[in-house]
């Protein structure tokens, strides 16, 4: 079974408690979205392997350390995902991004794919999928899926706030992609929202509705 990463480091849950308060405005929470997604970036790659190579500093000759291996991309589900890829750029900017168009059918809750496009060479990539809301699953699963069936196989999954029954529906389908989050909440309601959750994450970025 994929690995559940709770990002439990101070700074991201108290940022966590004004993204979730309604009084929160949308320039407010978008920085906040913004931020969080700096400091889980921290988190999820934190087990990327290094190489050494050598240097010289002002002092002496040395072996000193730098990213090896995959090169990373980062795959937004639209549109609440846009919201955390600045962030992560903040700490990868060499990472590129491809852009997965899903919504949720409001009656069904079930995900429809609209739009796809990864960088050329996305199958070699870790890629990290990026949404702020786990709720159901249907749309994270759809974006893996749609990721696995272009043979892109090195898959992990970011998201703000998860409901317990989407942690499950991903690890069930996936058990390959290790899921990181800021929190698993309580439950989902019977509108498919995460009980205390945020609302709705594209509407509160976006200052729509
Ligand atoms: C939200 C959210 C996820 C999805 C989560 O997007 O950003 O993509 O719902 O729900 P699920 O786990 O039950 O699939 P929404 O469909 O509202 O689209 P938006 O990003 O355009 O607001
Ligand atoms: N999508 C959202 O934006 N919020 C939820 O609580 C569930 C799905």
């Amino acid at each position: 079974m994929g690995k559940l990463v709770i990002c439990d480091h101070p700074l991201i849950q108290h940022k966590l408690t004004f993204i979730r308060d309604k009084a929160t405005n949308t320039k407010d929470f978008r920085d906040l979205v913004s931020e969080v997604a700096t400091l889980m970036a921290y988190e999820i790659t934190r087990d990327v392997p290094l190489e050494t190579i050598q240097i010289e500093t002002p002092v002496c000759e040395m072996e000193s350390y730098i990213l090896s291996g995959r090169m990373i991309g980062l795959v937004p589900i639209l549109r609440a995902g846009l919201g955390m890829v600045d962030g992560i750029l903040q700490l990868i900017p060499s990472a590129k991004v491809g852009h997965i168009g899903l919504y949720r059918n409001e009656e069904t809750l079930q995900p429809v794919e609209y739009y796809i496009n990864l960088p050329t060479d996305a199958q070699e990539r870790l890629l990290i999928v990026i949404d702020p809301m786990l709720a159901t699953g249907g749309s994270a699963n759809a974006a893996i899926e749609a990721l696995k069936k272009r043979d892109c196989t090195h898959l992990k999954l970011m998201c703000l706030i998860a409901a317990p029954e989407g942690v499950k529906a991903v690890q069930d389908a996936h058990p390959d992609v290790d899921i990181f989050v800021a929190s698993v909440d309580e439950r989902l309601n019977e509108n498919g929202y995460i009980v205390p959750g945020l609302g709705d994450a594209g509407d509160r970025l976006f200052g729509t509705k």
